[in-house]
């Protein structure tokens, strides 16, 4: 019989090389329902070390090949041989470790999928690399070696892109940058926490503005404003109200309409903040009556206005009160910030999302829901008690939570909207939520929310807007509670879900 030239070691590594792909590819076509038994789970115990293998072989046999290709001996040559056929060993090693390690845990996600399918690729790229470096070694054909060449750098790429992507899944997406963004956000932090000296403090927005948002802003900020009248901002004051009086007239603070109201007698009909709601202090009344008079200007100081003496004298009382009370503020949101990046490890464990939240000038977290949605329930939301202080936005589309966990939203202080479309909630638990000093916006929307439930909205302090389409209220009651409530609106409308 005729024997073609290498036939005999090109079909033997042919037929293992194609055994070998076939077996990594059709890994996942295994059953879930087949067991694998505590030896295997134990073998993927390794995937973790024996994956630095692969790695660090490939990358050295990139190296050597491209380094040494056209001048090495004969040592050099054995080398290098090795160098290919471990690496290839150890990356078919690499997979099948990773496999059972998968196959024993509870692993899943879009990122457990691609880093399988990439560790898969480095594998059989390695394996058609050393068996076409076989064949060049036989037949001395030019493609072949380019060819394993080609498939060996290809490999080299990947396997560093499957190395990165299992670091995300053990340490998290961004482990590798996480030094140097912590040490951005605590530059920021430092810049943010020295407290301004009293001199150079705005006298509107640093001083005056805080004081309106703790009297006033209830009922005159942007999305509902009194009489037309919203005070958050410096426009908005100068806009004025539906009375057409001048808030601000520069020099003349006995006719500046913002000025009069806050200085009649607190008896007067018109006296603000009406129905014995927390007054101004008497050091913001009078700082704002001397603001007025040097000219009402946005970018005025406290430095500047304290060079008149009565001013000065009444500051010098309020100041150490303010500094406690902004030192006190700061040193809180420092505390969140802080705890951020752990706390939204451990919301992601959860099945939650937490970001801070911009309107809040990242001063609070959001939380939500992840996509595609994980089981919420009532403990989930037990666990985040520690962090009650920390939330301004909650959203819990289509949650198991009930009305028991409104138990846990009810201590989250700073809480300003809360979703709860499509939870399992009757509106009992709502008498939890009666005591939020800043919940503004509620959504119960598709929930068994029913009219005697909808009745505790009119203890919420705050509340400006509630949804609750889709529910079992009945619109004569929506709207009795609507009409009844001056500030807030409840309307059978869907509403946001974010
Ligand atoms: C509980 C709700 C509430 C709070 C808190 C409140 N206001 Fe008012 N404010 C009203 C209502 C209602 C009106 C319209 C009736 C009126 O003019 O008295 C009004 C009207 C005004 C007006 C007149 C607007 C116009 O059209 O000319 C001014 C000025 C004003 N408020 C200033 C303030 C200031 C300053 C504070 C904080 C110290 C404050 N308000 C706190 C409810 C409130």
């Amino acid at each position: 019989m005729r024997h073609t030239r290498g036939a005999g070691p090109r079909s033997r590594t042919g037929m293992g090389s194609i055994l070998l792909t076939l077996i990594l590819l059709l890994l996942p076509a295994v059953s879930t329902e087949v067991n694998f038994g505590p030896t295997l789970d134990f073998l993927g115990r390794f995937h973790p070390i024996v994956v630095h293998f692969p790695i660090v072989l490939i990358l050295c046999t990139v190296f050597f090949e491209w380094m040494f290709g056209s001048f090495k001996g004969p040592i050099g040559l054995s080398i290098l041989n090795l160098l290919y056929s471990w690496s290839m060993y150890s990356a078919v090693a690499a997979v099948l470790a990773g496999y059972f390690l998968f196959r024993s845990g509870d692993y899943g996600g879009d990122l457990i999928d691609t880093h399988f399918w990439s560790g898969v690729a480095v594998a059989v790229l390695m394996i058609w690399c050393v068996h076409f470096r076989k064949r060049y070694e036989k037949t001395h054909r030019w493609r072949w070696r380019q060819l394993s060449r080609a498939l060996l750098l290809l490999s080299g790429v990947t396997v560093a892109f499957a190395g990165h992507q299992g670091g995300s899944l053990t340490h998290g997406p961004d482990f590798v940058v996480e030094p140097i963004q912590k040490a951005i956000h605590d530059r920021n932090l430092q810049e943010k926490t020295v407290l301004k000296n009293p001199a150079s403090q705005l006298v509107f927005r640093d001083l005056l503005l805080p004081a309106f948002d703790r009297t006033c802003l209830k009922c005159h900020n942007a999305q509902n404003a009194k009489s037309d009248l919203d005070l958050s901002t410096f426009a908005g004051i100068e806009a004025g109200g539906k009375s057409l009086k001048p808030m601000l007239i520069p020099g003349r603070p006995e006719e500046s309409e913002l000025f009069v109201r806050v200085n009649l007698p607190p008896k007067h009909d018109e006296y603000m903040p009406p129905d014995g709601k927390i007054p101004l202090k008497d050091a913001e009344v009078d700082l704002l009556y001397h603001w007025i008079k040097a000219g009402a200007l946005e970018e005025d100081t406290l430095g500047r206005l304290m060079q008149n003496d009565t001013l000065r004298k009444v500051m010098d009382s309020y100041l150490p009160e303010l500094a406690e009370n902004q030192l006190s503020r700061q040193a809180q949101r420092l505390e969140r910030m802080k705890t951020g990046p752990r706390l939204a490890r451990m919301a992601l464990d959860l099945g939650l999302e937490v970001r801070p939240d911009e309107e809040t000038d990242s001063a609070y977290y959001t939380l939500s829901m992840q996509f595609p949605p994980k089981v919420i329930t009532d403990e989930t939301l037990a666990k985040l008690l520690p962090y009650k202080d920390y939330f301004s936005k909650v959203s819990l589309v289509g949650a198991d939570v009930t009305d028991e966990g409104l138990y846990y939203l009810g201590q989250m202080s700073n809480l300003q909207s809360l979703i709860l479309t499509k939870s399992c909630i009757k509106g009992y638990g709502l008498a939890y939520l009666k005591d939020l000093p800043k919940l503004k916006m509620i959504n119960l929307s598709h929930t068994d929310l029913n009219d005697q439930n909808l009745l505790f909205l009119n203890q919420f302090p705050v509340l400006q807007r509630a949804y609750v389409f889709n529910t079992f209220v009945s619109p004569e009651v929506v709207k009795v509670v609507d009409e009844h409530l001056e500030n807030a609106r409840i309307t059978l409308e869907e509403g946001d879900y974010y």
